[in-house]
């Protein structure tokens, strides 16, 4: 299988790395998957990742006209050229693979029914808590079940500054500033600290979870600008901490949804979910409860996530991309 990559920032150059260190595995689980094309802004920039052997094309749009079958994105904080890219990708005939939750919740119901129509695959795993496989969980996992409720850490860079700020007592901006040199924030980081990132994850949780449009106007957004050291003492007094929480819950026939710091007990599994790790606690009325935790942000994780969707068009698995087809997405009012 050939493919093609747009961007190599932090989660680009650890995608390059995966494919090069597991080719042996990934070629066993599913075929040979060839990296034949790059591209990114800057060619002359010093990369973590072996490009020998990759074309490099100037444009990204570019890249659906390669002879390649699939086309990656990694570019963060530029929709309008990542849509640009998902459309040439999918009007030209090839399978389109996203780590853009910004993309998806504003474009993936148009791009879901785009790539139905052509019979391509449209996958963004890498969406949605980097590493932790939700998406698949929600769509194949748990496709028995009808869902009740979602709630999760889905951000990251918050999680891990509530983290730093509560056990090693520093500010706020200097925690901020540490998620960023680690790799973990925005281009703009206020969609971090404003809850907009959590907004667009739980968006998408809540299209593959419920059936219902994502759309960021209907939940309810707070982030943590406002909370201090003194609240995140308070709560470990309490017997809890404070959270960045995402929650979908069904009643009736709607999906009430919202993001907002929250004070959680320290029974609750969610309390304990630390640093940069992401959670999320999936209620279905077959499974019961499942949660699951792990990476939401960082290169390898957001890249494991990027090359088991590749794995799973390099076996032949196609999905609808929010687990029904586009056309029976619901809007939620
Ligand atoms: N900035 C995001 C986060 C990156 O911190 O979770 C992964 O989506």
């Amino acid at each position: 299988m050939r493919i093609a990559l747009a961007g190599l920032g932090t989660v680009g150059a650890a995608t390059v790395r995966v494919l090069r260190a597991n080719a042996g595995l990934l070629k066993a689980r599913g075929q040979e998957i060839k990296l034949v094309a790059v591209s990114a802004r800057d060619k002359r920039k010093d990369r973590d990742c072996d490009l020998s052997g990759i074309k490099w094309v100037d444009d990204p749009l570019d890249l659906a006209y390669q002879d390649i079958d699939v086309v990656i994105d990694t570019i963060s904080g530029a929709r309008s050229l990542t849509l640009e890219i998902a459309e040439s990708a999918l009007g030209n005939g090839k399978h389109f693979v996203t780590a853009s939750k910004a993309l998806i919740a504003a474009h993936g119901v148009d791009l879901a029914r785009t790539a139905e129509k052509a019979e391509l695959q449209l996958s963004f795993e890498a969406a949605v808590c980097g590493g932790v496989p939700v998406l698949k969980t929600l769509r194949e996992g748990m496709a028995a079940n009808r869902i009740s409720s979602v709630r999760g850490i889905l951000n990251g860079t918050t999680n891990y500054i509530l983290t730093h700020m509560h056990e090693d007592g520093v500010d706020f901006e200097t925690a901020l500033a540490e998620a960023h040199r680690r790799g973990y924030a925005e281009a703009d980081p206020a969609f971090d600290i404003d809850g907009i990132d959590a907004a667009h994850k739980l968006s998408i949780l809540s299209a593959v979870a419920f059936g219902v449009v994502p759309d960021i106007s209907d939940i309810s957004t707070e982030g943590i600008r406002s909370i201090t050291r003194e609240d995140l003492r308070d709560a470990a007094a309490r017997g809890g901490r404070i959270k960045l929480i995402g929650t979908a819950i069904r009643k009736g026939t709607r999906v009430i949804q919202r993001v907002q710091p929250a004070f959680v007990p320290l029974e609750e599994p969610l309390s304990r979910v630390g640093g940069v790790l992401n959670g999320v606690e999936i209620s279905g009325d077959v499974s019961g409860a499942i949660f699951l935790q792990g990476l939401g942000a960082g290169g390898d994780a957001t890249a494991s996530a990027i090359v088991a969707d590749l794995v799973d068009i390099a076996r032949g698995h196609r999905s609808f991309a929010f687990g029904v087809p586009a056309d029976s997405l619901i809007t939620n009012n």
